[in-house]
């Protein structure tokens, strides 16, 4: 399919926190451009491009039905991740019972963390960290360690390895955030460094 990446949509008025969110959270969203200044909304992590087709075509059939109660996720919902995490990730015999719901990342990270550690207990994560991170695991009760990224000679960010062997061990450790691209920074680690962390 040949997809439109390029077109510039107009967001304001519908909802879309990047473009009118600007101004109205201090601390967090920029402030608003001076008047007759475009914004630029590249202060949240947001798809400026249309969503594929598909996805606004099965909402709305859905929609169509006027009854909107509690559910359970359907056969298409397990296999399609069973088939995603087989083909891109050679996961093999996944099973549904082991598939939970989520409706963000965020929820899942929580999850994931709660499987191997509980509240009060440290969570490693690099910094600079994503923001919705730190308010997670922090209102869910976790200690968050940082383990500051550090600039090689050619300006890249990269994980300092001897600094998370040390905290690792200090704060009796057993639960890691590893956030590939690296928000924020943008990096997408290479295979030696992920090998190291791991
Ligand atoms: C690293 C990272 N994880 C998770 C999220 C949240 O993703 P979502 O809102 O799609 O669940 C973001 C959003 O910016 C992110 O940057």
């Amino acid at each position: 399919m040949v997809y439109d990446f390029t077109t510039i949509i107009d967001r304001h008025g519908k909802d879309a926190l990047a473009v009118d969110g600007l101004g109205t959270i201090p601390g967090m969203a920029p402030d608003a451009p001076r008047e007759g200044f475009d914004v630029i909304p590249m202060w949240v992590a947001d798809m400026n491009f249309a969503t594929v087709p598909t996805i606004p075509e099965a909402i709305i059939e859905r929609a169509k039905h006027p009854l909107y109660g509690y559910f359970n996720p359907s056969d298409e919902y397990f296999d399609a991740i069973i088939r995603w995490q087989r083909d891109r990730n050679d996961v093999t015999g996944l099973t549904r019972d082991a598939i939970g719901y989520e409706n963000g990342v965020l929820g899942g990270v929580i999850s994931a963390v709660t499987a191997f550690a509980a509240p009060g207990d440290a969570v490693l994560l690099h910094s600079p960290t994503y923001i919705g991170f730190t308010n997670s695991l922090s209102n869910n009760g976790y200690r968050i360690v940082h383990s500051p990224l550090k600039r090689d000679a050619e300006g890249v960010w990269r994980m300092d390895f001897a600094d998370m062997e040390r905290r690792i061990k200090e704060n009796n450790i057993h639960v890691a955030i590893f956030c590939s691209p690296h928000n924020p920074c943008g990096r997408v680690w290479e295979r030696w460094e992920i090998e190291q962390a791991m």
